[in-house]
C-alpha cells in the first residue's frame, strides 16, 4: 500500500528568539509544499501554542517529548493530557539525545508513547544505533531492543498513529549521512520485524522515516529506497532547505 511521505522537522533546542521562530514558520507558510507530503515540526516547548496557532500551509506541530504523569509534582515536565489539550497533534518520544543525555530508557519511551496514544496524540518514535553499535554489525538488533517494549504495550489499532524515525546516532548532526542502501537496510529490517512480531498490516502501513544529516543534497537519492517513507530533519530543518527536503519527491 501507499505511504504517504511523511517530513518532520525537528528543531531541538532552537531558535533561541520567538522573532526567529517567527520567521521560520512564515517561510513555511509561504511556500510552495508539495501537497502530498505530511509535513510536522517540532518547535521547542515555549513555542508550541504560538507555532500552532500561526502556521499553515497544511503544516502540523508536534512536541519534542511528554512526560507519562497527567499532571502533579513532576517540575519542568509537560503532560500528554496538555498537549492534547493545547490541540498540539504529535510528539517525538525517544530521540536519541533524550536516550542518551537524558537517560531514557526504552521501556520508559513504551509507556510514554502508550499515554500519548491514549491522549490522542500521534507519535514519532525514534530508534537507531550508535556506531560502535553498527562497527559490531548489532543496528538490527539494537532497533530490535528499542521497538520491543513499545510492541508489547501497543494494539494493532495504535500503529496508525506511529511514525518510526530510524537515526543512527552516528549520523545525527554530523554532516555524515546513511548512504541510500544503508538506510533501506536498516528501514526494511525494521518493517520486517513489525511483520514478525505485530502483523503484516502493520509492517506494510507504519510509515518508517530516515533521521540524520539529511540536506536538500541527499534527500531526493534517499527518498527513491522503497522503504524510506520520509525523514526527520534537524538542522536544515532551521534552513530554507527544508522546503527542498519535503519536495523531494515532487
Ligand atoms: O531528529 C532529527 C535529528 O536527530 C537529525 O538531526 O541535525 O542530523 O538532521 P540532524
Amino acid at each position: 500500500m501507499a505511504r504517504q511521505f511523511f517530513v518532520g522537522g525537528n528543531f531541538k533546542l532552537n531558535p533561541v528568539s520567538r522573532a526567529a521562530k517567527t520567521s521560520l514558520v512564515n517561510g513555511l507558510n509561504q511556500a510552495s509544499l508539495d501537497p502530498n507530503v505530511e509535513v510536522v515540526i517540532a518547535p521547542p516547548t515555549i513555542y508550541l501554542i504560538p507555532t500552532a496557532e500561526t502556521v499553515s500551509n497544511g503544516v502540523k506541530v508536534a512536541a519534542q517529548n511528554c512526560y507519562v504523569k497527567p499532571s502533579g509534582a513532576f517540575t519542568g515536565e509537560i503532560s500528554a493530557v496538555q498537549l492534547a489539550d493545547a490541540g498540539i497533534p504529535y510528539v517525538i518520544l525517544g530521540h536519541s539525545e533524550r536516550r542518551t543525555i537524558f537517560h531514557e530508557s526504552s521501556e520508559l519511551i513504551a509507556e510514554k508513547t502508550r499515554v500519548a496514544l491514549d491522549n490522542g496524540l500521534s507519535v514519532i518514535f525514534c530508534i537507531g544505533e550508535t556506531l560502535s553499535e553498527r562497527e559490531a554489525n548489532k543496528t538490527a538488533e539494537v532497533c530490535q531492543a528499542q521497538l520491543t517494549p513499545v510492541i508489547k504495550l501497543l494494539k494493532e489499532e495504535d500503529w496508525k498513529k506511529v511514525v518510526i524515525a530510524y537515526e543512527p546516532v552516528w549520523a545525527i548532526g554530523t554532516g555524515k549521512v546513511a548512504t541510500s542502501a544503508q538506510a533501506q537496510e536498516a528501514h526494511a529490517d525494521i518493517r520486517a520485524f513489525l511483520g514478525k512480531e505485530v502483523s503484516a498490516a502493520v509492517a506494510d502501513t507504519t510509515r518508517i522515516i530516515y533521521g540524520g544529516s539529511v540536506t536538500a543534497a541527499n534527500s531526493k537519492e534517499l527518498s527513491t529506497q522503497p522503504d524510506v517513507d520520509g525523514f526527520l530533519v534537524g538542522g536544515a530543518s532551521l534552513k530554507p532547505e527544508f522546503v527542498d527536503i519535503i519536495n523531494a519527491n515532487k
